[in-house]
């Protein structure tokens, strides 16, 4: 069974190809700082087996949060309750990285300025961003590499920057909300400009050894956003400043409803992984190893992403692979309860 066999990655080897991707819990206090719930969340998930655990969305300064509750790294108060999720995590066998984000306009924490590189709101219910002067760039770059060296302190495995779902890197990318007259926006080129700025920032921090992740959405779900091609010509123009692995996900640039089904995002994680020659994380309502397996075979993707899958039953892998007779190894204390 592929799914189940080990995969290395520069020095990143995980056990199986199983991924957790991001998903906010919303929990933090709103400093920002882990509770008690990260922490039992992100093990539980080793526990039972999964080759690689992402911790959600953690935003790189405070009008970067999704929503007030979000997990913070903009500071070095953050590192302790971060370094916690990882012991517990490595110490129960699983491999973990960090998504470091920023929201952009899409931030609902009332309390801080929102930012976007064009003054347009998502829709009625958002604010008016303020349009990013180039001391704004600045500054957000800059704290993209303050949280690259704090999630370094932390001990992550690996850190995801995140391209995708209409937050602020995505919002520079797509021609539907970047409308810049300056070199940040225009030609596909232009906009994915900042993107490589980040990336040359956050490389200063990390080791050269890690590897990093971009996630992108492969789809706008807009005759005039991005295509996929559009998505991997940009990967292509900034890869060599240090992306690994491409997360393939889609949708949230707009404001408007997906059709989605089991596997709805693996022809577009197919042609990203194509077109970049990248290794590809590949997902989207995939709940069942058969599907996983067959994402493998067909080359869709080299790692497969469970997100609400493992939310429900976190002990899928270990339940799975007994099912199938798969050699994988169980928690010493729960060996009892192998089938
Ligand atoms: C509760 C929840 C929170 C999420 N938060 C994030 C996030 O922080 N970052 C991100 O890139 N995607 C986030 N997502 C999207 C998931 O990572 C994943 O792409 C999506 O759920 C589709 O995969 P699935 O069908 O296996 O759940 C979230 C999804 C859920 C359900």
């Amino acid at each position: 069974m592929k799914i189940f066999e080990n995969i290395k990655i520069k020095n990143l080897e995980l056990k199986n190809r199983v991924v957790m991707p991001p998903m906010c819990m919303y929990t933090a206090e709103e400093d920002g700082l882990v509770t008690p719930w990260h922490i039992t969340h992100y093990t539980t998930r080793a526990v039972g087996g999964v080759g690689l655990i992402m911790v959600e969305a953690t935003a790189v300064e405070p009008s970067g949060r999704i929503s007030a509750n979000d997990l913070g790294i903009w500071s070095d108060e953050h590192i302790e309750g971060l370094k916690k999720i990882v012991y517990s995590v490595h110490e129960n066998g699983g491999k973990i990285g960090i998504q470091l984000a920023h929201a952009g306009r899409k931030s609902e924490s009332l309390k801080d300025q929102i930012y976007a590189p064009s003054p347009i709101r998502f829709n009625e219910d958002y604010r008016i961003p303020k349009k990013m002067e180039l001391d704004d760039i600045e500054r957000v770059k800059n704290n993209f590499k303050e949280a690259t060296k704090r999630a370094q302190k932390a001990g992550f495995d690996l850190i995801e920057i995140h391209g995708a779902h209409g937050y602020l890197i995505n919002e520079f990318m797509s021609p539907l909300t970047n409308q810049r007259q300056d070199e940040y926006g225009g030609s596909l080129h232009n906009r994915s400009r900042f993107l490589k700025e980040v990336l040359e920032e956050v490389t200063k921090e990390w080791p050269k050894e890690k590897p990093i992740t971009l996630r992108v959405s492969s789809l706008e779900y807009s005759k005039k956003g991005n295509t996929t091609e559009n998505i991997a010509e940009i990967i292509n123009m900034v890869k060599d400043r240090g992306i690994d692995i491409v997360n393939v996900s889609s949708g949230g640039v707009i404001y408007t409803k997906i059709n989605t089904y089991p596997g709805y995002q693996l022809e577009a994680a197919r042609i990203i992984k194509e077109k970049t020659k990248l290794p590809v994380m590949a997902g989207g309502l995939v709940t069942d190893w058969r599907l996983a397996e067959e994402i493998i075979n067909n080359k869709r993707g080299d790692m497969v992403y469970m997100g609400r899958k493992l939310l429900r039953n976190p002990y899928y892998v270990l339940n799975s692979s007994s099912e199938l007779d798969v050699d994988l190894s169980w928690p010493e204390q729960y060996e009892r309860a192998r089938i």
